[in-house]
């Protein structure tokens, strides 16, 4: 299958089109996915632009680099899709000024304390690139790869996309295979289905890292939102979890009932909001099951666009972009100042291999990783 992808796949899709007829002939348009050149890598390969689009019209634009979400589009209270992630109109600036728009992350998704652990009684040492921490996935992590990509044309149009993360890469141990799929649903959802193998124990932590601004412009202060979690992480000043899993009871960090992002978000009385500058932790699921479960709902107001986010994961990271600070320039020549954008990032724990309390992250040869995001749009009148 591997092999198939690689060598035969480039030709078969050469043609830069594919389009595949809706079964449903109720339906206003045809499904389609459709490949473009999104230009070449620093190193010179190719990198391509996937365009999927369902049959109420919403379309999501992934680059087989970095399986970066370039554009997503959602509709608003008047049926107005508009691109509702923040992200650059080229390949070029996903290189090197990215901070990781869109892009998936790996092998570790948030940090591992100093960059070391410990697995099998053998000690690790990964790159460190944050706070003299090891942040996702270390100086090239997924996000800066060029996958192989597969389309893969229905009336729910997905892009199949594998990385092979070499034995030793960035200084995780084992050759680890991936396979990311994104379905772009009927329902106007984008589906995210990880699968990860591993030759040698190993840890995996594999998540997405869209900036979103459901408005498509300005900051994100006003979106409500609801985080289905009554316990956060804590963090030291170097974003590390402490161990603690504080109830969000009486705190800046209780988003159980809809609230604006920005209500809370410059609480100076607050350590937690100090170490993160806003909000920057991972909150634990309160549903601990291991199905799909509800995660977070995202309100804006001014266009009635609603975002409900489900996950089989334990926990989700919710970062208000306070490391924006305006220097980059994103799509349509847009500026991104602070907060301009949010991510809500479905994860097991950050420094979980540090953390023998929290719930393991090791894969092991024989068993296989698996983990499945859900990103559903609609509108509220
Ligand atoms: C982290 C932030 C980091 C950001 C990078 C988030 O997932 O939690 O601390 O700055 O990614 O853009």
């Amino acid at each position: 299958m591997y092999t198939l992808t690689r060598t035969l796949l480039p030709a078969l899709l050469g043609a830069a089109l594919l389009t595949a007829c809706s079964s449903n002939q109720e339906n206003k348009q045809n499904a389609m996915i459709e490949k473009s050149s999104f230009g070449q890598t620093a190193d010179g390969q190719e990198a391509d632009l996937y365009t999927l689009r369902n049959t109420s019209g919403m379309e999501a634009k992934i680059t087989n680099f970095g399986g970066v979400v370039v554009s997503l589009t959602a509709p608003d209270r008047n049926g107005a899709y508009e691109d509702v992630t923040l992200g650059f109109d080229s390949l070029a600036p996903y290189q090197k000024d990215s901070p990781y728009f869109g892009a998936l992350i790996g092998r570790y998704g948030n940090r591992i304390a100093k960059g070391k652990f410990t697995l099998d009684g053998k000690s690790y040492t990964l790159a460190t690139n944050n706070m003299g921490n090891h942040l996702h996935g270390g100086l090239q992590g997924f996000d800066k790869v060029l996958w192989t990509a597969q389309a893969v044309e229905g009336d729910e149009p997905a892009l199949k996309l594998t990385y092979t993360s070499k034995d030793g890469e960035e200084g995780y141990p084992g050759t680890l295979n991936v396979e990311v799929t994104y379905t772009l649903q009927r329902d106007n959802a984008l589906r995210i289905d990880y699968k990860a193998t591993t030759d040698k124990p190993t840890v995996v932590n594999l998540t997405n890292h869209t900036y979103f601004n459901l408005a498509n412009k300005g900051d994100i202060l006003n979106h409500e939102l609801t985080l289905y979690a009554d316990r956060f992480l804590p963090v030291d000043q170097t974003l590390i979890p402490t161990g603690e899993l504080r109830p969000v009871a009486g705190t800046v960090f209780d988003f159980t009932k809809p609230t604006a992002m920005g209500a809370r978000i410059n609480d100076s009385t607050d350590t937690q909001i100090k170490y993160g500058l806003g909000y920057d932790h991972a909150w634990i699921l309160s549903d601990s099951s291991q199905g799909l479960k509800r995660a977070a709902t995202v309100y804006e107001p001014t266009t009635g666009r609603v975002m409900d986010v489900s996950t089989t994961e334990p926990a989700i990271q919710f970062y208000t972009g306070n490391f924006l600070d305006g220097t980059l320039t994103g799509k349509g020549g847009v500026k991104y100042a602070k907060r301009t954008g949010f991510c809500l990032e479905t994860e097991h724990y950050p420094d979980s291999p540090n953390q023998p309390k929290f719930p393991s992250t090791t894969l092991r040869p024989g068993e296989t990783y698996q983990s499945t995001t859900v990103y559903k749009f609609s509108a509220r009148k």
